[in-house]
């Protein structure tokens, strides 16, 4: 396990004017350039992955693909919640992991030519928004054409305004396209998609849009994305410092909420401390939180998915949070569940934490290549493990496994987690799993308000959820969010004024990676 400090701290304090980078460079997107205090090494394109990596990682892409083709990503636009009020920008995920690139509108070819050993075998080909001084007024900096060449190693650029002409010509000379037409089957976005991308003009359908272009090619067409998840679902050492980050942040900041339960201003409602987290990820390094939490007092935990976090938090219910950061793209994925009393847990709620965390902590152990299980064998061995320990605990003696899966723990053991929460999902949880694939291992227990079970336990809902780096051997295994408590102890001694990270709130967070 390393354990390599991947925070420095500095003072509030330091951060003063003469500090502020003096560059003339103005950028889509933070750089070392630009933003020192959000990638503070040179030569890193984003937090902790340089510009070296995202050229290998093109290469191995390349490497997989048949000479004279192509690869071509079309990057994600804003979305709109309504009128002209944006969300917050997600890029395509393929993308992001091919080139690093953060701004809507743009698109990448990776054009495998098949010259090999020549220097320009492999063509990265960025179709982004030029600089436009207008624009920029309003919309803030681009990195453009020339910025695509210098930061990000673009071989070659165009203006994203003559994607038509310029893809076409590009399909025309290949042999073969990887493409996901993700357009496909949803009539609303592809009418947004065409409309933003139909720089053709005025020609029939089948020639306006972009999509059009490729699949009218007539040229064999195969999806894109099943041989990039083929790269992503194996993190490099770059990628899990960077996720180890994002889990030391996310446990640091839920340690913090743990602790506000026996402080003299505790949090009232679910919505508040959903906040507090999503202030305490950012505070501590992360850029943003992953997705929207959980955040369920008491029997609102038995919604699998309760993202209302409308309630308010009731004392002695259990506090049930699903959370995490978000950094560099990478996400952090969290459960915890404790109680909101400093008398700690009740009985029933420590009878059934405690079967979840002993079920939690086996599974980690599983997560070692030589012992060759999948994510299946682990779920399998989770349903296993919660039966076993619900038989010590009386009015849950005498279930099936069936039992169990079907009413106690309706949801699978994790996922593969990375640039996304549910990190390419086309592979397979029936593969073994290897060193370097990143897990969730999240196993709960929900009982039903139904008199089926025992009063006390009823509308109890517990997850204890950490993220795993699959190990060669036992101790290769690295738990990123192991500085969550989740002990009982811990947690009972956090609620009662345990100190969880000294002097965190006189320091500025800037992440050595
Ligand atoms: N936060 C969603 C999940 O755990 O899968
Ligand atoms: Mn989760
Ligand atoms: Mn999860």
């Amino acid at each position: 396990m390393r354990s390599r400090i991947l925070f420095q701290f500095i003072s509030r304090r330091s951060i003063s004017l003469n500090t502020r980078p003096k560059t003339a460079i103005k950028l889509g997107q933070p750089t070392y350039e630009t933003r020192p205090h959000i990638i503070p090494k040179p030569g890193n394109l984003t937090p902790g992955i340089s510009a070296l990596e995202y050229f290998q990682r093109r290469l191995r892409l390349a490497s997989k693909l048949p000479d004279n083709s192509l690869a071509i990503i079309i990057g994600n636009t804003t979305q709109f919640s309504s009128g002209s009020v944006f969300y917050d920008f997600q890029q395509d995920n393929d993308f992001y992991y091919l080139t690093g690139w953060l701004e809507p509108d743009s698109i990448m070819v990776l054009e495998k030519k098949g010259n090999k050993g020549n220097d320009d075998d492999v063509v990265l080909h960025m179709l982004v928004p030029p600089k436009n001084e207008q624009r920029e007024l309003w919309e803030g900096a681009k990195t453009g054409l020339d910025g695509a060449v210098e930061f990000f190693n673009a071989d070659s650029v165009e203006d994203v305004g003559k994607a038509s002409t310029y893809i076409r010509s590009l399909v025309q000379s290949s042999k073969m396209i990887y493409y996901d037409n993700k357009y496909a089957e949803k009539p609303k976005y592809k009418s947004a998609f065409s409309s933003f991308f139909n720089f053709g003009g005025g020609g029939s359908d089948k020639w306006t849009g972009l999509n059009d272009i490729i699949l009218g090619s007539g040229k064999p067409v195969s999806p894109l994305s099943s041989v990039v998840a083929s790269l992503r679902k194996i993190k490099s050492p770059a990628e899990i410092e960077v996720m180890h980050a994002a889990g030391q942040i996310s446990s640091r900041a839920i340690n913090k909420a743990i602790g506000q339960v026996g402080s003299t201003d505790p949090i009232a409602t679910e919505k508040t401390l959903a906040k507090y987290l999503e202030y305490q990820f950012v505070r501590g390094g992360c850029d943003k939180q992953a997705y929207i939490p959980v955040v369920a007092s008491g029997s609102n935990a038995l919604t699998i998915h309760y993202t209302r976090n409308d309630d308010l938090l009731y004392r002695d219910e259990l506090v049930f949070v699903d959370a995490g950061g978000k950094l560099g793209g990478y996400c952090a994925d969290i459960s915890r569940t404790w109680p909101n009393s400093t008398k700690g847990f009740s009985e029933p709620q420590r009878d059934l934490y405690e079967a979840v965390l002993n079920t939690n902590k086996k599974c980690i152990e599983l997560c070692n290549e030589s012992l060759g299980y999948s994510l299946h064998d682990i779920h399998e061995y989770s349903v296993t493990s919660l039966k076993t320990e619900l038989q010590n605990i009386t009015g849950f003696q005498n279930l099936s496994k069936i039992d169990v899966s079907r009413y106690l723990y309706p949801h699978y053991i994790g996922h593969h987690l990375g640039l996304d929460l549910h990190d390419v999902p086309s592979i397979s949880r029936f593969e073994k799993l290897v060193e370097g694939n990143v897990i969730t291992i999240e196993p709960g227990l929900y009982i039903p308000e139904d008199d089926r079970w025992p009063k006390h336990f009823q509308g109890i809902g517990i997850r204890v959820e950490d993220d795993v780096v699959v190990g060669e051997a036992n101790d290769e295994i690295i738990n990123l969010t192991s500085g969550c408590v989740k002990e009982i102890v811990d947690i009972e001694s956090l609620i009662n004024g345990g100190v969880t990270t000294p002097g965190i709130d006189d320091e500025l967070v800037v992440l050595d990676i």
